[in-house]
């Protein structure tokens, strides 16, 4: 299983002071050195994190791969066919909401997804398609050439209890085994973090898992021991 990094959270925090810091980029530069499989950004018609200069900066510094997620949206899309990411995350986006709040419908859009794949192909991007783990949307993905679908792992994530988190997994492995027999890559995200993935990683043939949140709020915390020492050095 691969792991991406959702940055959009850095540029949050860079964006409360209207300033330079904390990067995007070079937080993408330093994941990539230590491993990381890929980079992943929300360019969001709002602009509340990730603007168009992080994109293309991150286009031509990073050396993994670029994810773009992005709604189905004509200048969104524009942007992507001209930057070139190797894969869009197609995401239905709400001004209102905090973060993505679940999967596209992709059976109730289909003529829009359909042809933002088209234009996304002409542009040799690969096209994964964030969906819950439903059969019939999966057919529908399958259906009008989707490369990939990422698995919507949020009800899996916010489970209340034990028994709701497994009979959610259990919909998510049928979901995996349904998108592979089509021929479908499979990523997975959303909600995933240091407690959950243990049992996440039990889930067989996920290529890869996507993962913001938990990461960059586990970096705060465990950075902030040395960023104060290092101030109260140059202090006294
Ligand atoms: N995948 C998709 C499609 C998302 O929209 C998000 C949130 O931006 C993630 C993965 C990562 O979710 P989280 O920040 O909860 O790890």
């Amino acid at each position: 299983m691969r792991l991406t990094l959702n940055v959009d959270h850095i540029a949050t925090l860079r964006n409360a002071r209207g300033e330079e810091q904390p990067d995007p980029v070079t937080t993408a530069l330093i994941a990539e050195e230590v491993g990381v499989d890929g980079v992943v950004v929300h360019l969001r018609e709002d602009r509340r994190h990730i603007n168009e200069r992080d994109v293309r900066l991150l286009r031509e510094l990073i050396k993994t791969k670029l994810d773009l997620e992005m709604a189905a949206n004509e200048e969104i899309i524009k942007i992507a066919c001209d930057v070139g990411p190797e894969l869009a995350t197609l995401v239905p986006e709400k001004r209102q909401e905090l973060t993505t709040e679940g999967g596209l419908n992709v059976i109730d859009n289909v003529s829009l997804i359909k042809n933002t794949i088209t234009e996304l192909h002409n542009s040799d991007i690969e096209v994964s398609l964030f969906i819950e783990p439903e059969l019939t949307q999966i057919d529908s993905a399958a259906e009008i050439d989707a490369d990939i679908i990422e698995i919507h792992t949020g009800i899996f994530a916010n489970a209340v209890s034990e028994e709701e988190q497994l009979d959610e997994l259990e919909r998510i492995r049928a979901a995996v085994i349904h998108a592979k027999k089509l021929g479908l890559g499979v990523n997975a995200g959303h909600g995933l973090n240091y407690q959950n993935i243990k049992i996440f990683r039990e889930v067989p043939d996920i290529d890869e898992v996507s993962i913001g949140h938990s990461i960059i709020a586990r970096a705060v915390i465990v950075g902030i021991k040395e960023a104060v020492q290092e101030m109260i050095r140059l202090i006294k």
